[in-house]
């Protein structure tokens, strides 16, 4: 897979929400074009983990993401829980890849069975039957076999489990670096060349 051109990073109600903004920023640094979905879950996390207003109108969470990130006009959309009518709907125009991050048990559930009920979910299932790359980054502790008999079955069918586990190895001091650990695998994956993790054999031994 070469580096996308388009990417869809869907934040639903799951805790680590910090994960997936730090994402749409470094796409956005990466000039990819992004396009947004939230769930309604996603706004009362945001509010209890960040203490972060994600307004219900998909038009000013895109005007505050394009203030965040200093996106180009047009390089970032965000549409709403049922518009259909948004490219990620239809396979005959979906984004290169799609991450969601986090990803809830209930989506990860919902996409597993093609439930299609909201736009990321439909968008999720388009990804699927498109054959395009798919990540999901769920969190939930402990996993139940509910849960894992879920991921198994996505992982059969192509879609990369990206669980937000950070490693201890590179000595993170902030709770950003630890961040920085998970958002550097799923860069990895879309194949966006990144640097905010040294790599493993890189560093010259003492
Ligand atoms: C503060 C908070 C933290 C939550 N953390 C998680 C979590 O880590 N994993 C999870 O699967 N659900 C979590 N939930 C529950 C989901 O938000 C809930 O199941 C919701 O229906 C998911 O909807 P969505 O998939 O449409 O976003 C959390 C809810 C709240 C309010």
């Amino acid at each position: 897979m070469q580096a996308p051109h388009t990417v869809t990073v869907a934040l639903t109600g799951a805790s680590g929400l910090p994960y997936g903004l730090r994402l749409i920023d470094q796409l956005v640094a990466a000039e990819i074009r992004v396009w947004v979905l939230y769930s309604q879950a996603a706004q009362v996390v945001a509010k209890q983990e960040m203490d972060l207003h994600l307004p219900s109108r998909p038009s000013e969470v895109q005007q505050w993401l394009q203030q965040r990130t200093g996106a180009k006009t047009g390089q970032l959309a965000v549409f709403g829980r049922e518009e259909w009518f948004a490219p990620v709907a239809s396979g005959s125009n979906p984004a290169d890849a799609m991450v969601v991050c986090p990803c809830s048990m209930g989506t990860l559930a919902a996409i597993a069975h093609g439930m299609s009920d909201n736009l990321i979910e439909r968008a999720a299932d388009v990804s699927i039957k498109e054959g395009r790359k798919l990540i999901l980054v769920p969190r939930e502790t402990p996993f139940s076999v509910i849960h894992l008999e879920n991921m198994l079955k996505l992982a059969r069918l192509g879609v990369v489990i990206l669980p937000p586990s950070p490693g201890f190895y590179t000595h993170p001091a902030s709770v950003d670096d630890i961040v920085d650990f998970v958002v550097a695998r799923i860069l990895d994956q879309l194949r966006i060349p990144n640097s905010l993790m040294p790599r493993w054999g890189d560093t010259p031994k003492e």
